[in-house]
């Protein structure tokens, strides 16, 4: 064996060679298949990006239209699936009920568990880009005692994201193309973003050849923390808070330089980027956009652009490269969409889903080796085992 290098957190460790997303944390730079996010978040919508993410070219109409009409296809879940989503405790986190139901799906769709062509590939691929935004939509009915339904098929994906989340039964529900554009946005700002924690895990676990649906899971596990996906409720609930203590911005600037206090500035900071985010760059003029165009005015919006005035100007902030990520004004939009906190996180991991897909699917294409990173070992030598009745 040769020497092991320890890298704790893999700061400085290449996982992978990966021709998906690029990122330059310097200078602010995140492309996906070379195409500039900002162009992609002004022009395209969530599934041309998706298919591109997953299969490396922009789709023309017809490769679109197949696409998508293959997912709604794809789309329904076993009836006894239902039973699961009903036996989750109302108050259960979505993140825990969304993990829990992607895993159950392996159970239910044993075809999509042994990935041996291409086409075993993509009708897992369809399946779930199909059922991930239905069981997301179910965990926030069961949560308001609603019905489960599945949408509308003549919308468009991320229409009917929206119908299936917030349709009431008998009562018509009207699409509001401001809300529709800007989730389009914040999907795309999310679609993928190499190797993160979450990615990482979908790849490893799909190392080892457990199938899509399995390593799946185990992403949406990984996004729910709040130093990763779970940033976007983080942010909310800090601001709310800041709120509800008089506004005092500076004294929670004050904690979250504190070392001795566990409090961090939610929503600033990333382990990639060290001049700015790009994404939180486009969500900040979003965030205003958004709120104009449906008349909300949110407090927390002033407190967050307090804060990040205050953090620019600060000198632990500036010497630790800190600033907002995508994470600090996504919240904000999504609030205004009228999107309960809590599923905050489930609609990040709607628009990580195909960037976990296509991090899988290029994994798998590349046969690579199953991840098995290694360990300096730090422990006791060799001791003499004591029986129970002498220790
Ligand atoms: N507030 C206060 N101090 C911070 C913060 C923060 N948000 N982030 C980093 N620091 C400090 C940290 O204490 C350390 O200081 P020192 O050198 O004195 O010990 C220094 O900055 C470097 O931080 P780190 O924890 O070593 O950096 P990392 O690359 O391991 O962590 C991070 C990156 C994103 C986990 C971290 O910045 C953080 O916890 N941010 C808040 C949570 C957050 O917003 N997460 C969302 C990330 S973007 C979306 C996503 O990926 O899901």
């Amino acid at each position: 064996a040769g020497v092991i290098t320890l890298d704790p957190g893999y700061k400085n460790t290449g996982s992978c060679e990966s021709a998906i997303t690029y990122l330059d944390g310097e200078k602010g730079i995140l492309r996906y298949r070379g195409y500039a996010i900002e162009d992609l978040a002004e022009k395209a919508n969530f599934l041309e990006v998706a298919y591109l993410l997953i299969f490396g070219e922009l789709p023309n109409k017809e490769q679109l239209d197949k696409f998508h009409s293959d997912i709604k296809a794809n789309s329904e879940v076993d009836e006894d699936v239902k039973k699961i989503v009903d036996s989750f405790p109302r108050t259960a986190h979505p993140m825990g009920v969304l993990s829990s139901l992607t895993s159950a799906l392996t159970a239910f769709n044993p075809s999509c568990v042994d990935i041996n062509s291409e086409e075993d590939m993509y009708n897992a691929i369809v399946k779930i880009m199909g059922k991930f935004p239905v069981l997301a939509a179910w965990t926030l009915r069961r949560r308001n005692s609603k019905p489960y339904d599945y949408g509308n098929a003549s919308l468009g994906y991320v229409e009917n994201m929206l119908y299936m989340m917030f349709k009431k039964p008998n009562e018509e529900y009207k699409l509001n193309p401001v809300v529709v554009d800007a989730l389009d946005k914040l999907l795309i700002l999310h679609a993928d973003h190499e190797q993160n924690c979450s990615t990482s895990t979908v790849r490893i676990v799909g190392s080892s050849h457990a199938g899509l649906f399995a390593s799946l899971s185990a992403g949406v596990s990984a996004l729910w923390g709040p130093l990763h996906g779970g940033a976007n409720q983080a942010v909310i609930e800090m601001l709310e808070g800041i709120k509800e203590d008089g506004g005092d911005t500076a004294k929670y600037m004050e904690k979250a330089k504190d070392k001795n206090d566990s409090f961090r500035l939610m929503g600033f900071g990333h382990r990639v980027y060290k001049n700015f985010d790009p994404r939180a760059k486009i969500i900040k003029k979003s965030a205003d956009e958004v709120l104009g165009d449906l008349g909300v005015e949110d407090p927390v919006l002033s407190i967050a652009k307090g804060l990040e005035k205050q953090a620019l100007e600060d000198d632990y902030f500036v010497k630790r490269k800190l600033y907002p990520n995508v994470d600090f004004y996504s919240g904000i939009i999504y609030r205004a969409l009228g999107i309960p906190t809590e599923m905050f996180t489930v609609m990040f991991a709607l628009g990580r889903l195909p960037g976990w897909i296509a991090q899988w699917r290029e994994m798998r294409l590349k046969k690579e080796p199953i991840g098995r990173p290694r360990q300096i070992y730090v422990g006791e030598n060799l001791r003499p085992f004591v029986e129970v009745s002498k220790r």
